[in-house]
């Protein structure tokens, strides 16, 4: 990734050193420290003339004058501002023409491919459990899961996107129970009814075993049939399996997201005996009355928390089947690197899951992948608590998007009654959509979050709405002038007019920032960081766009701040795309 302000650093660091060692002789040398400056005091400031001065048993003033007038003389600072503050600080504030070159150096090569290249990486998202609608719960994995991925393909790494549906659980032993006892025919059921009529089973199944032994041991009876291969189990375990697989579609349609595998926890039911035994025998994993554990006896609480890999029954896990992932993984997919996307909650188990591999693999003396769990918290209601239904049940996330696109249709309506219906409904399933997806992406991940309605749809604010009008009023500004120029033709260009007025250089400042912004995003996995950094520079945009005219300054102003707007409607849109969003060019 060339010319982000990172890349600048490392330049201006360069230079800062090199100057140094042409002014005088010294006893230790100059460790310049380079940072993005205060904005109202500079773009950059270069620290350590002080600490520098003093061990040379020198004035630091004098010294950084003496840095000063030779770097004026340095090709690219020639024109940009130069200024000694404090004991030694100098504060550097690039030139309109620096800014130019920068920009036409890294919108001609917007390229990013490079930082990940050769780098296969699997991240696992989504991953509902069947038998049960997706509820507001799965939201967070989808949308934060959904930005990764493209940000790291963005990066040139070969994603690969495996949703591991949890199909395998011991829910099935009393859903199976509930079927034969109420004698539903599971395969004359409607698919769009299945997945409610299952729930309504499962609830009804869970009553009885609480109410009943007898149903209790039938349940765990049906359980063990469909684990050992019994053809009717198996069957109605597979009806319900379809009918999940149908609803999460169509919710994954809606939300824009697909996948390249889908491998539910059944896959690898056939694969956990081995991983027990060989964890067994390297000596990882201890047996206790039946049951296998794995102790990590270093560490302060896992010590005395075994990871359970096998249950005392002889039945497998979701950490059975989590390492058996894994191997998987590495053996067929050939990948770097793992990320999981889960609820905060899953912590613990991902923390034990990693240090079982890695000594799993340290003893096999297999190379380790890495391995990330990127955890989210929890979406709140308006009471502060998990959100929830009114009668206290967990929001369906079809009924959430549903509702978010009926919201969106009111506002679209009342704003723009022009539009024709389809275009209408159009624009407001990509406002919902878009507003769902923001306001959680726009959170830091670790944190909770409120869900708010009126928020996430507001046109005010760092929110979806705000992004994609601000972006639909640059292609009306386009489609006003007819302009079809090839963007990839578009540059400053020597004769082009300097940036004059402050919301032209704020802006240009903002732009370039962009590359460092995805570097960020991409060290911490946390889209927020992206999503404050459009926000910015579309208020930035809307100063310059009020402040600034666009026609009738002449035409070499008109180019530049057109180029300017361009500029912003790039990196708006890729933004936006990155993040999993729509964009709209009328609103
Ligand atoms: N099915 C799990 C759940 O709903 C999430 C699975 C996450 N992925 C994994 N490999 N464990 O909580």
């Amino acid at each position: 990734m060339d010319a982000s302000w990172l890349d600048i650093q490392l330049k201006l660091e360069r230079i800062f050193y090199e100057l140094s060692q042409c002014i005088e002789d010294f006893d230790v040398t100059f460790d310049p420290e380079i940072r993005t400056a205060d904005s109202r005091f500079g773009d950059f400031q270069v620290n350590g003339v002080l600490s520098f001065a003093k061990k040379n048993r020198k004035n630091p003033r004098a010294l950084g004058e003496k840095l000063l007038i030779k770097a004026r003389e340095v090709e690219p600072l020639t024109d940009c501002a130069l200024e000694l503050s404090g004991p030694g600080f100098i504060n550097i504030r690039f030139s309109s023409s620096l800014l130019q070159q920068w920009m036409n150096y890294f919108y001609n090569r917007c390229d990013f491919s490079q930082q990940l290249q050769g780098k296969t990486i699997v991240i696992d998202y989504s991953s509902p459990n069947t038998a049960k609608q997706m509820h507001v719960g799965h939201l967070r994995s989808i949308i934060i899961g959904e930005s990764i991925q493209r940000i790291l393909r963005f990066c040139g790494a070969n994603v690969i996107r495996d949703n591991h549906i949890g199909d395998w659980g011991t829910q099935f032993g009393i859903l199976i129970m509930a079927v034969k006892r109420a004698k539903v025919d599971v395969f004359a059921l409607d698919m769009m009814a299945a997945l409610d009529e299952f729930e309504r089973l499962y609830r009804e199944g869970v009553a009885l075993t609480q109410q009943d032994e007898r149903y209790l041991a039938a349940a765990r009876q049906e359980l063990l049939l469909l684990q050992h291969g019994d053809d009717e189990n198996l069957k109605i375990w597979e009806a319900i399996n379809r009918a999940s697989y149908h609803a999460f579609e169509e919710i994954y349609r809606q939300m824009d997201v697909t996948f390249d595998h889908v491998l539910g926890e059944s896959f690898y039911r056939d694969k956990v005996d081995s991983i027990c035994h060989e964890l067994k025998s390297l000596g990882i994993a201890e047996e206790d009355h039946g049951a296998l554990l794995v102790f990590h006896r270093d560490h302060e609480r896992f010590r005395a928390q075994p990871f359970l890999i096998r249950k005392s029954d002889g039945a497998s896990n979701y950490a059975t089947t989590d390492l058996a992932t894994v191997r998987y993984r590495v053996e067929v997919f050939h990948a770097d690197e793992m990320i999981y996307v889960t609820d905060g909650r899953q912590r613990d188990h991902f923390q034990q899951l990693f240090l079982t591999v890695e000594r799993w693999f340290r003893a096999k003396n297999m190379p380790l992948p890495r391995l990330k769990h990127v955890w989210f918290g929890t979406v709140l209601g308006a009471d502060g608590c998990a959100i929830r239904t009114r009668s206290g049940e967990s929001i369906k996330l079809k009924q959430l998007i549903d509702e978010g696109i009926q919201r969106a249709w009111a506002i679209v309506v009342e704003k723009n009654p022009g539009l024709l219906a389809d275009e209408q409904k159009e624009i407001a399933r990509v406002i919902a959509i878009g507003a769902i997806k923001y306001a959680d992406l726009s959170q830091n991940r670790t944190s909770d979050y409120v869900f708010s309605w009126d928020k996430m749809l507001s046109f005010e604010g760092n929110t979806a709405p705000y992004l994609l009008y601000a972006i639909a009023r640059i292609h009306a500004l386009l489609r006003k002038l007819d302009i079809r120029e090839n963007f990839d033709e578009i540059r400053f260009s020597k004769i082009m007019a300097p940036f004059s007025t402050a919301e032209e250089l704020a802006l240009a400042r903002e732009l370039v920032n962009f590359p460092s912004v995805i570097q960020q995003v991409l060290d911490d996995l946390r889209p927020h960081y992206l999503c404050t950094y459009l926000f910015g520079l579309a208020s930035k945009f809307s100063s310059f766009y009020n402040a600034n005219r666009i026609f009738g300054e002449g035409r070499e102003v008109f180019e530049k701040r057109l180029l300017l707007c361009r500029f912003v409607l790039y990196v708006l849109e890729t933004g936006l795309h990155l993040l999993g969003i729509k964009t709209l060019e009328k609103m």
